[in-house]
């Protein structure tokens, strides 16, 4: 699995720009599912099966977009000033790299502070781009770049610029590999411009109209110094989101994701996230509601260049995933 995490973590695709991503996914599940299609938005939605006697159709999401820079003004000595795609802190951007979609790389530093104890806001940030004069620049005004940072192990911690939310992404892939048997029609969508607002989701959630819906994507920890006041930690297994800033989860998915790890004994922690949503929210308010749940890979610092998931959390959330759509599903 880890050269699939590699290969989709290490891709480029930033909001909007999802399509390095979406062949990657596209070769991996070829001969997985019955049918692949891409939709106005390019979502990729991958149906497996045909709904059973005992079955629902289950819409499971994971987006493939990741933050980045968009350029706003090129001044007359090359220096690039941006803005974010998605929220993006200045204390996590200065001294890091980035790579514009047209191969460019380019560094972000700082305008000299008048307040230096003050964290910099990001007007107060540029990209070098090895530019003598505007005229020279390789990149001009709407050129998109993401953050340049190589995949690296850490012991059984995996750190990588993309793991919101391309680890869902692999535990998905994983699970279309893993599993044997499912009494539901199912709908993979690796969406797309969920950073921006949801937006691959909301049209997939509508396209597909399924009975029942859940999101894979990525969750904050409460387990390094003076971190947020949270549960989830790394290493204690996937999540059952309760609720985020976005949604309430459907308390009845709740109760058949949590009572389907114990049963299979895969250890999970219940998820209250105070900041952030997940595409779960954009499937719970389509069309006249759909029963909506999501299932978190707990990772330290999201939206970072580095953002971190233990091994082992994602090898438990494959076989949560695979243990949820193999059965019929009690929303009793
Ligand atoms: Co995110
Ligand atoms: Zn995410």
């Amino acid at each position: 699995m880890k050269d699939l995490i590699r290969k989709l973590v290490e891709a480029v695709g930033p909001s909007g720009y999802e399509g390095a991503v979406r062949e990657v996914v596209r070769k991996e599940i070829a001969g997985l599912v019955d049918e692949i299609k891409v939709d106005a938005l390019g979502n990729l939605i991958a149906r497996k099966g045909v709904k059973g006697p005992d079955g629902m159709r289950i819409m499971v999401s994971g987006h493939m977009d990741e933050i980045g820079v968009i350029v706003t003004h090129v001044d007359e000595k090359g220096f690039v000033r941006f803005t974010t795609i998605c929220g993006v802190s200045p204390a996590t951007c200065i001294g890091g790299r980035v790579k514009f979609l047209n191969g460019t790389p380019g560094l972000i530093y700082m305008e000299r502070s008048e307040s230096p104890d003050k964290l910099p806001s990001m007007e107060q940030l540029y990209i070098d781009v090895g530019a003598a004069d505007r005229a020279s620049s390789p990149v001009k005004v709407g050129d998109v770049g993401v953050f340049d940072r190589p995949f690296v192990e850490i012991g059984s911690r995996m750190v990588s610029k993309a793991m919101d939310d391309r680890i869902a992404v692999a535990v998905m892939i994983e699970a279309l590999k893993d599993l044997k048997f499912s009494p539901h029609e199912l709908y993979f969508v690796f969406s797309t411009q969920e950073e921006v607002g949801l937006r691959g989701a909301t049209t997939a959630a509508y396209g597909v109209d399924p009975d029942l819906g859940l999101a894979v994507d990525v969750t904050r920890t409460g387990d390094t110094p003076k971190g947020v006041k949270m549960e989830v930690a790394l290493g204690k297994g996937p999540t059952v989101k309760v609720r985020d800033s976005g949604m309430l989860a459907d308390p009845r998915v709740v109760r058949w994701m949590a009572e389907t790890a114990e049963k299979a004994g895969i250890p999970y922690q219940l998820e209250v996230l105070e900041a952030g949503t997940t595409d779960a929210r954009a499937i719970q308010l389509t069309r006249s509601g759909v029963p909506s749940g999501c299932m978190s890979i707990p990772t330290r610092y999201i939206h970072s260049p580095s953002e971190m998931v233990d091994a082992n959390d994602v090898q438990l959330s494959v076989r949560l995933l695979v243990e949820l759509l193999t059965n019929p599903v009690n929303l009793s």
